[in-house]
């Protein structure tokens, strides 16, 4: 399987579609002399023909991810696309609203910015800063499987990220090296928080990766944000093996596989790292690591991470393993090519029938700024 198949085929739970989408012609104006106040005074509102719509970076669940330039300022961005319709018909209002929400709460150096959000009447888009280093996914395609090193370097960036959010309240749910991006400096930002959700206690809902999914979530057990660090677990073992700990094409049978918690370490991932690895893939909450009275401490003290002053990792002082060469603002060789559709977003439908279910999502932006 090609690694866009594969890709594909791994999109987050709630089927993958595809519906037609809109490009124009890029443009190579440069920055605009008004690029500071852009920033100074961000607009009250953005709409999409404040964008040009450049090639599609990106293809999830609900839609294609495009580069895009703001006219006003000259720089780029990733626009997110989703179409209400969609959206209705699979049930993922909540999920989008929670998206754009937490995107809005959080500020973290690991974790994507959020520029703007808007609607029209047929689609929702997020608009969040342009990562030029691609998906954590693709370089390790490319590498086949990290050394213990490069693994550690984005594991204890993860950690340090999900520290954040939990402090927050807020679980991701989505961990997988499709949604980890690099920066032009070779540090990870993290991306896609359509499954991200505010949790004191616990939840139940079915959602995330199929191959990332803790056993909990499988069982319809109400759960919390230690199958984020079981998503970890998963996530260090696919970085070190170059494959993920449970792999079935049929969900059935792949569901059955991490139920049985069987799985084994090819020979050359350390001892230590086996050991982690199974203290986070534990299906026993009440032993699995990050979920016991040390918290996250009992993971950033693990054997594997000897050595790592975590405090450096917070204040990005590590030098990453792989520096991106980004050669231009908005280079996007780093992205898989994607077949376009050349239909424009901005052909609206005349009236929006859904206009009641996302209000929520504006009227929430409007109170935030005043
Ligand atoms: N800010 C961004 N910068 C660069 N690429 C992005 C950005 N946001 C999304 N992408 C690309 O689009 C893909 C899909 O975006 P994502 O938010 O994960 O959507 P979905 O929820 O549909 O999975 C990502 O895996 C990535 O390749
Ligand atoms: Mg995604």
């Amino acid at each position: 399987m090609d690694n866009l198949t594969e890709k594909l085929n791994q999109t987050s739970l709630d089927e993958s579609l595809s519906f037609p989408q809109s490009l124009s012609q890029p443009s190579l104006q440069p920055p605009s002399p008004y690029s500071s106040i852009v920033e100074e005074f961000p607009k009250f509102q953005y709409e999409l023909d404040d964008f040009i719509i450049l090639q599609t970076i990106g293809m999830g669940s609900f839609g294609r991810v495009h580069l895009a330039r703001l006219k006003a300022n000259g720089e780029y961005y990733a626009l997110k696309v989703m179409k209400k319709e969609d959206i209705i018909q699979y049930k993922q209002v909540e999920h989008i609203l929670n998206e754009k929400h937490i995107l809005e709460e959080i500020n973290h150096p690991f974790i994507i910015n959020m520029f703007c959000g808007f609607q029209d009447n047929s689609n929702i888009y997020i608009v969040t800063d342009f990562s030029c280093g691609g998906e954590l996914f693709s370089f390790l395609r490319a590498q086949k499987y990290f050394t213990n090193d490069i693994a550690k370097f984005y594991a204890a960036e993860v950690i340090v990220v999900f520290e954040y959010l939990h402090s927050k309240n807020i679980i991701y749910r989505d961990l997988k090296p499709e949604n980890i991006l690099l920066d032009e400096t070779g540090h990870i930002r993290l991306i896609d928080f359509g499954f991200a959700k505010h949790v004191t206690d616990v939840t139940y809902t079915l959602c995330g990766t199929p191959d990332y999914l803790a056993p909990e979530i499988i069982q319809s057990k109400p759960y919390s944000q230690a199958v984020d660090w079981y998503a970890l677990g998963v996530l260090i073992y696919e970085m070190l093996a170059g494959y993920p700990p449970f792999y079935k094409e049929d969900h059935v049978e792949l569901y059955q596989q991490i139920l049985e918690g069987k799985y084994s370490f090819p020979a050359h991932i350390s001892h230590t790292a086996c050991d982690l690895i199974r203290k986070l893939l534990q299906p026993d909450l009440s032993k699995r690591y990050g979920n016991l009275k040390g918290g996250v401490d009992d993971i950033k003290n693990h054997k594997w991470f000897a050595g790592v002053n975590w405090e450096h990792v917070e204040n990005k002082l590590i030098i990453p393993p792989y520096i991106p060469r980004c050669r231009y603002n908005g280079d996007t060789s780093y992205f898989d090519q994607y077949p376009e559709d050349y239909e424009p977003y901005d052909i609206q439908k005349e009236e929006d029938i859904y206009a009641d279910v996302f209000k929520v999502i504006f009227n929430f932006f409007f109170f935030f700024f005043l």
